[in-house]
């Protein structure tokens, strides 16, 4: 890891700008970049110059899913399942509060975000809500694990201990830090956020199981004997955690996870739809998707892919485990990175600049055997706050709220 050989590798790489500023460095800061540098996958910069070949899908066919009307008929039959399993501490929740809501141009956790208008409302504050409606009813805590990032870890924690845990018991809440990946101008080249560090992004939200895992957090998980992991969104204001009517019906159904759907409002709606994929679930964006199985329809009028994903599945542990070691697909993402220009300032850029890498979670369902796809109502449960305006934003969740009765 010395200065020699991290030339070498970084000549190999055409990555040589990273040590521009080298000789500027304390013998501190010198040792802190050499060691982020080694630590860095430079293989993931194959990608830039891949990635405009789209990545190719199997044999597509429809997945049907456990619909509103059907959820209804059967709710007390799921809801006790549900409920048993939660009093036996059967399930834990996973909130991925690990990324940098860019489009959102915060500067601090999205889970810090006040959506409240008469009151104080923050919307990691609005989830607790949301998930003590489940312990009030079961009278069962849930065990919340919370992965944050390198980036905003210290904000989260300092800010749940401040806010008293929003009134959750704290034994039952547990943190964790996922991985970094670096990020690259649209050329491939590394971007730096200082002259003796790298810009490194959270690597995506599909590597939280491997970090909940390096972060010891199993034990836990154990010794609770937690079987299933509700995993979601930080950003689903209206965010049903560990709702038992779903738990239950993805047990009943012998199913080793689930996925909460919301049916497409238009078949050109832009949602990641879960279907199979020779012949395991799997969930596949729209434009991965030809015309004619966006259009296509069964003889009752309704799309035969009408199911989008909502980021809320639940997983079951074991199966987690046993598809640990198994490779997820590395997506290239357009993002605005700050980094420093040639002249060493601080540029935060307005619109996208370069690529990040990330691994997603909505791959570890096709590495699952079945899933079970479960309907809910998009204007009761599904408020993502990713805008600063129009679709999926604040104004946009606001209006569900009020929808809702939240009081905000
Ligand atoms: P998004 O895909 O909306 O990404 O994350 P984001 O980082 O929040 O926002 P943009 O795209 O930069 O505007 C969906 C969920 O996955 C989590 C987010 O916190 C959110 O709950 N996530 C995302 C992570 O936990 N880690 C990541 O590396 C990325």
């Amino acid at each position: 890891m010395d200065y020699e050989s991290t030339r070498k590798l970084l000549e190999s790489v055409h990555q040589e700008h990273l040590l521009k500023y080298y000789d500027e460095l304390s013998e501190q800061s010198k040792e802190k970049l050499l060691k982020q540098i080694n630590n860095v996958d430079f293989s993931v910069l194959k990608l830039v110059e891949n990635h405009q070949t789209a990545t190719k899908k199997g044999k597509l066919e429809p997945l049907g899913a456990v619909t509103l009307d059907q959820i209804k008929e059967k709710e007390t039959e799921f809801r006790t399942t549900g409920v048993n399993a939660i009093k036996n501490t059967k399930v834990g929740a996973v909130l991925l509060a690990g990324g940098q809501g860019t489009r959102l141009g915060l500067d601090k956790p999205k889970g810090m975000l006040n959506v409240g208008v008469n009151k104080t409302l923050y919307l990691f504050e609005q989830l607790i809500n949301n998930i003590m409606d489940v312990v009030n009813e079961t009278g069962t805590y849930i065990p919340l694990y919370i992965m944050t990032s390198d980036k905003n870890n210290e904000d989260t924690v300092n800010f749940f201990e401040e806010q008293n845990y929003f009134g959750y018991d704290k034994d039952y809440i547990k943190f964790f830090v996922q991985e970094m990946a670096p990020s690259c101008d649209y050329n491939g080249k590394l971007y730096m956020e200082a002259k003796d560090t790298l810009s490194l992004s959270p690597n995506g939200n599909g590597g939280w199981f491997s970090s909940l895992i390096k972060a010891g957090l199993i034990k836990d998980i154990n010794e609770r004997g937690v079987e299933w992991l509700n995993v979601f969104s930080v950003d689903n204001v209206l965010q049903r955690i560990a709702d038992p009517v779903f738990v239950g019906a993805t047990i009943n159904a012998g199913c080793v996870c689930g996925s909460k759907v919301v049916r497409k409002a238009a078949p050109e709606e832009r949602v990641g739809v879960l279907c199979l994929e020779d012949g395991k679930p799997s969930i596949v964006e729209y434009y991965e998707m030809t015309d004619e199985i966006i259009n296509s329809r069964n003889e009752n009028g309704e799309l035969l892919y009408n199911f989008g994903v909502t980021l809320n599945y639940l997983f079951k542990v074991d199966k987690l485990i046993d598809i640990m070691n198994k490779n997820m697909p590395l997506h290239i993402v357009e993002k605005k990175i700050p980094y420093i220009n040639e002249n060493g300032e601080l540029v935060k850029p307005e619109s996208p600049n370069g690529y990040k890498f990330e691994t997603l979670v909505l791959d570890m369902i096709h590495l699952m055997d079945n899933c079970l796809s479960f309907e809910i109502d998009r204007k009761k449960e599904f408020a993502p706050i990713k805008n600063r305006t129009g679709v999926d934003s604040l104004d946009s969740a606001r209006e569900l709220m009020k929808y809702n009765n939240i009081e905000f």
